[in-house]
């Protein structure tokens, strides 16, 4: 069996830690490139030492040249602002990247300069094209496209798991254009690995806290998604919790029906039509609602839907793990699709429970 080699830059992180973990058990993918910045030059064993990997290579500095001697397709899992300084020089090398960055998320790039401010002014970039060229790595919207890409950019946790659940509903027009409402819960490692006072187990534990209300950075990205499979101008309200837990997401939508009479039941048989060909996505019967531990440390999306015929309101609810569907596992089935293969492949579906 032929095996395709892969780069993974900022290996040490969460993203990174994930990846090599789900290609751990890949048959045709293999890890032949670690990067980092503060981890280059350590031995893999020395920093992770619950994660052996065949060879126990040293962490290097990412070099395109290098990286391109070593590799056919890499993963970026860097802080937003970092991946455009490499991506350039590593596709006119002929390798092909998943970014799990917001870098290429935006078709346009001035889009992404107003939302990720402060990383723009750090991170001056001129890449407008590539930012045009990117595909939106969602798998079960852009299958077609991401397996033709050179450059994808995995979507954000929360735009993963919100757009799952709107998707089939605004491309088949059934729901209102405006008053839709997003309401999420991530876990903590959501906010990465670095250290973070908010993130400290004295601050995050026995506590439940919004942030982002108004204007988090992913109500964008959900927007331009949602307009893009509307076909109309789609603006959203999106708040984000942080729940005391490691890993896990579960946003909850809601929408104004526009036809009262849809039940549950119409609406669960929408969900099961649009992912019947998806391995990753499972809609639950009417009355049985996911939980973030049903997907922990897997790649599957759990929908279930609800109709308040008395509000008239849909209400969907979408648990991903964040660290996997919601980051490195979707980076994973990019890479399948470039690589030529079955989107799924070597991916975890089924969790330990609990
Ligand atoms: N966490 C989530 O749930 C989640 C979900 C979806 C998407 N994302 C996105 O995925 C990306 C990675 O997130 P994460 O949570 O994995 O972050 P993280 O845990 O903070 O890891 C970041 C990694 O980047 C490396 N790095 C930092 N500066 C670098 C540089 N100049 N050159 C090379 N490597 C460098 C770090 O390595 P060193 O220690 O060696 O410097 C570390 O391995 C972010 O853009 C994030 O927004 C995160």
């Amino acid at each position: 069996m032929v095996q395709q080699r892969v780069a993974v830059i900022g290996a040490s992180g969460y993203g990174g830690l994930q990846t090599l973990r789900l290609l751990a058990d890949h048959p045709q993918l293999t890890v032949t490139y670690l990067g980092g910045e503060r981890s280059s030059g350590r031995r893999w064993s020395e920093l992770v030492p619950f994660l052996p990997l065949p060879g126990d290579p040293i962490v290097q500095s990412p070099d395109p040249e290098a990286i391109a001697a070593a590799a056919d397709l890499v993963v970026l899992s860097l802080p937003n602002g970092l991946a455009s300084r490499l991506v350039p020089d590593l596709l006119d090398r002929g390798l092909k990247v998943v970014d799990l960055s917001a870098d290429y998320r935006y078709r346009s790039l001035s889009q992404w300069r107003e939302v990720y401010a402060a990383e723009a002014r750090e991170h001056p970039r001129d890449d407008a094209a590539l930012c045009a060229e990117a595909v939106y790595g969602l798998v079960e919207l852009e299958e077609e496209r991401i397996a033709a890409a050179r450059l994808v950019a995995a979507p954000g946790c929360f735009p993963t798991a919100s757009l799952l659940a709107l998707s089939p509903f605004l491309r088949q027009g059934l729901i209102e254009s405006s008053g839709i409402i997003i309401d999420a819960k991530t876990g903590t490692s959501g906010g990465g690995r670095a250290a973070k006072e908010h993130l400290l187990l004295a601050e995050a534990s026995e506590a439940v806290s919004p942030y982002g209300v108004v204007g988090h950075r992913h109500t964008s990205e959900i927007e331009q998604l949602a307009t893009q499979v509307a076909g109309q101008p789609i603006q959203l309200q999106f708040t984000p919790h942080l729940m005391p837990m490691v890993r896990g997401l579960l946003a909850t939508v809601y929408a104004r029906l526009r036809d009262p009479g849809l039940t549950a039941e119409d609406c669960t048989t929408l969900l099961e039509v649009a992912y019947r060909h998806s391995d990753s996505v499972s809609v639950l019967p009417v009355g049985t609602y996911p939980s973030t531990k049903w997907v922990r440390q897997t790649n599957r999306a759990l929908l279930s839907v609800q109709v308040d015929q008395r509000t008239g309101q849909l209400i969907v609810m979408s648990a991903i793990d964040n660290l996997v569907k919601g980051q490195a596992g979707q980076g994973v089935q990019a890479l399948n699709l470039m690589a030529g293969l079955p989107a799924s492949l070597g991916l975890p579906l089924l969790p330990f429970y609990p």
